[in-house]
């Protein structure tokens, strides 16, 4: 599923702004960062685990400075 999104996203994204869901861990970590990679200017991380969350921020915060 992470191998074809990467096509989905990329016509419609760009310069966008996303709300992910359940991006604390597992597919949610891989969904918000194929949206980042293809070129969201905006990613938002929701979830209920906090340090969960900052992690990943940090993660693809340095993954995709700008
Ligand atoms: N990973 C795979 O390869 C795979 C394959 C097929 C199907 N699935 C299914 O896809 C779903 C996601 O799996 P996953 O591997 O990404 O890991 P997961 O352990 O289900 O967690 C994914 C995200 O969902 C959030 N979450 C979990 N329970 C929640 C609840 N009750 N309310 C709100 N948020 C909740 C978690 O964040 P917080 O706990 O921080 O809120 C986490 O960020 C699961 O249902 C899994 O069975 C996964």
């Amino acid at each position: 599923m992470l191998a074809v999104l990467p096509l989905l996203v990329s016509t419609s994204i760009r310069g966008g702004c996303v709300v992910v869901t359940g991006a604390s861990r597992g597919l949610g970590v891989g969904i918000a960062r194929a949206f980042a990679t293809e070129g969201a200017a905006t990613v938002c991380l929701v979830a209920r685990s906090e340090a969960g969350l900052q992690s990943v921020c940090r993660g693809l915060a340095a993954e995709h400075p700008n």
